[in-house]
């Protein structure tokens, strides 16, 4: 298998975790690049559903590297929760000890970033983000001023005080005086740093600069993507969007391995579109047909447990997300929900609602979306259950119909269906 990157390419939760422990059969090393535990990634094996957050989707398999990269935020109690979770499920405890590596320079979410986080969205009232409250966007925020604390700090005492001592001051000032939290003393800080050492110390790879040598020269790579291209903090429905870059560059950055490791980047879409969250949605169905969608395909968030907005398939953002993603193929999940619907619809481009005007081009700008309306084809739906299709050509006419729309739309070639969560229920085109 080649190296291969797989990335969310609507607002997140398109089952890339589900394509990721597909492909990761066929790879030495797992890693996540960006984000932390607000991603929420189900994957469906030997009838067993598992829910990640940080740790890679493929850590499932025995004899195979997973790693959190330096592009991540861990909030340390988070992944230990996550760990407990998942050894309460079978998998051995010895089995993660081996197979999970943290990158000492990935950035650590403090217990004040998560209050921040909260005072934020609730100061924004009706404008809020709708954040998943993990503290991530604090803890970027904190990376690029240049005052956050990465894990290899937390392993050296010296240092350790040190930065405390630089980093102190001025938290304690914002805290205090910008969002009317609770400052932190010396020893405070040191407490938790210690507590979060404790946690992290049996999965840190120190010899990550090697490690990853022989990796690049040796082994088959696979880059596990959390959110999505249009919650890219660059790309996305700014300011409706996550922290970090979703996008397949983001690889290139967060894992420590640079460009030329890369050969393809699939991009995940689900055969309709959801969101958690706020921020724009333009082919957003708030009536039964949207309800429906939501029903069948089970859409509540894994993280918040928050109900997902559903709408059609939105190929004028999909087209964009090809472009700023840099996507070089499709993986299509969910196409099995759309079994019972006697009409499917697209939008193929966006109508401004003040000027009649027609555009293909996705309007960045999303303060401008309220004036946009789809304008949508319609496909006839399938009408049967395709979740025990083994092969492109058992599937229903009609929904070939609609993949083939698709792919002229997106200009690129889907080569994964997903007709339902397990992982048999897949087709290689
Ligand atoms: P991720 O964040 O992109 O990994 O996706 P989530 O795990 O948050 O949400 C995807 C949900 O859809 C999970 O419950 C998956 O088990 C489920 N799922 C994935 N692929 C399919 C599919 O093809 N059909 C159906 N019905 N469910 C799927
Ligand atoms: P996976 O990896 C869906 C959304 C939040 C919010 C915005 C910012 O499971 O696809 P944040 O907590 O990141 O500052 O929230 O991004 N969001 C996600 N939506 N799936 C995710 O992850 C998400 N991670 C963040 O709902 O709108
Ligand atoms: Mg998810």
């Amino acid at each position: 298998m080649q190296n291969t990157v797989v990335v969310g390419a609507q607002f997140g939760d398109e089952g890339k975790a589900k394509i990721t422990d597909l492909l990761a059969m066929k790879a030495d090393f797992i890693t996540r690049f960006q984000g932390g535990s607000n991603a929420g990634h189900t994957v469906v094996a030997n009838g067993k559903k598992y829910a990640f957050h940080l740790i890679p989707s493929g850590i499932l398999y025995e004899n195979k590297i997973c790693m959190i990269g330096a592009g991540c935020v861990i909030k340390p109690d988070d992944l230990d929760k996550e760990i407990k979770d998942i050894v309460s499920q079978g998998v051995s405890i010895e089995h993660i000890k081996k197979s999970l590596k943290i990158s000492p320079l990935a950035s650590i979410t403090m217990k004040y970033h998560c209050d921040i986080d909260g005072y934020s969205e609730n100061a924004l009232g009706s404008n809020k983000i709708g954040t998943t409250k993990k503290g991530i966007g604090p803890t970027y925020t904190d990376k690029y001023r240049r005052s956050g604390f990465k894990v290899e700090d937390l392993f050296n005492k010296e240092t350790l005080s040190k930065k405390i001592d630089i980093i102190l001051p001025l938290k304690n000032k914002e805290l205090e005086f910008v969002y009317g939290l609770k400052p932190y003393t010396k020893e405070e800080l040191f407490d938790e740093c210690e507590h979060y050492r404790k946690i992290l110390a049996p999965y840190v790879d120190f010899n990550w600069q090697d490690n990853l040598n022989e990796i690049k020269n040796n082994k088959t790579i696979l880059f596990e993507g959390a959110q999505g291209v249009m919650l890219d903090v660059d790309y996305g429905t700014y300011p409706y969007v996550t922290s970090s870059n979703p996008i397949a560059g983001g690889a290139a950055v967060g894992a420590s391995m640079g460009v030329k490791t890369i050969d393809r980047a699939i991009g995940v879409f689900k055969a309709y579109m959801t969101r958690v969250g706020e921020g724009a949605f333009i082919t957003e169905l708030t009536n039964s047909t949207g309800e429906k969608l939501r029903e069948i395909g089970g859409e509540f968030g894994v993280t918040t447990g928050r109900p997902r907005r559903c709408g059609w398939f939105d190929a004028v953002s999909a087209k964009y997300s090809v472009l700023v993603g840099g996507l070089t193929e499709v993986a299509l999940t969910k196409l099995d929900v759309l079994d019972n619907f006697e009409e499917i619809k697209v939008a193929t481009a966006y109508k401004n609602k003040n000027t009649g005007e027609i555009t293909k081009q996705y309007p960045t700008n999303v303060f401008t979306h309220s004036e946009f309306e789809p304008v949508y084809e319609t496909y006839k739906g399938w009408m049967s259950d395709i979740s025990k299709c083994k092969s492109y050509n058992e599937l229903p006419q009609n929904a070939k119909i609609y993949l083939k729309k698709l792919e002229e739309l997106l200009g690129i070639k889907i080569t994964i269906i997903s007709v339902g969560p397990d992982r048999e229920q897949t087709i290689f085109v």
